[in-house]
């Protein structure tokens, strides 16, 4: 009977330490392998930043954007012009993440220009689309001047390029 209570009592010490085992938190580092991002952490997130690029690339997306929108506003296209207002707005706050500095010569663009643009197209008055299209396009040179790249000059497009028609 000893032996028995023995045995068994060697068998629950021995399952309660397997199970110790198995829930024991795993401290072991997670192994990880990048393609071409380079092989410490450190390079994969300086090549990470590269990658997405500054300020530049926030603009080229909104030279698209401010084209299409114009194009959507001749079309009376209100719906294809709000989402096109907002990629414009959502390219500038993903570029001030990348480049904070930026942020305080857009002040008129973000809190005067883009809000009163998105108020005409809820409205669907083309004539007023094309002042709030005038107005918003000094506002993207204003921001052009302060920011010391006063040489791109941003005008109304003439001709049109996209293949959204409506
Ligand atoms: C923060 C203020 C700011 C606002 C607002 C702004 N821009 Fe810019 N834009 C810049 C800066 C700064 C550059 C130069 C970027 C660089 O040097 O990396 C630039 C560059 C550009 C370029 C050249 C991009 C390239 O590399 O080829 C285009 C096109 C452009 N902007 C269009 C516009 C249009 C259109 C608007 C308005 C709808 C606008 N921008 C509003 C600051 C602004």
């Amino acid at each position: 009977m000893r032996q028995m209570i023995f045995i068994f009592s060697a068998i629950f010490m021995l399952s309660v330490l397997f199970h110790a085992c198995q829930q024991a938190p795993q401290n072991a580092e997670e192994s990880w392998e990048a393609a071409w991002l380079g092989d410490s952490k450190q390079e994969v997130i300086d090549n990470i930043e590269n990658q997405f690029q500054g300020f530049s690339r926030a603009m080229v997306e909104t030279g698209y954007r401010y084209q299409e929108l114009y194009w959507a506003g001749q079309d009376e296209n209100w719906e294809y012009a709000e989402y096109q207002r907002e990629h414009i707005e959502e390219a500038l706050e993903d570029g001030f993440v990348r480049r904070p500095d930026r942020e305080a010569s857009s002040q008129q663009f973000m809190s005067v220009a883009l809000p009163e643009m998105e108020q005409v197209i809820a409205d669907g008055d083309q004539d007023a689309f094309l002042e709030s299209y005038t107005r918003l396009t000094a506002s993207c040179n204003t921001c052009h001047a302060m920011e010391e790249v006063a040489f791109m000059v941003v005008k109304i497009p003439e001709n049109r390029t996209t293949v959204i028609h409506f």
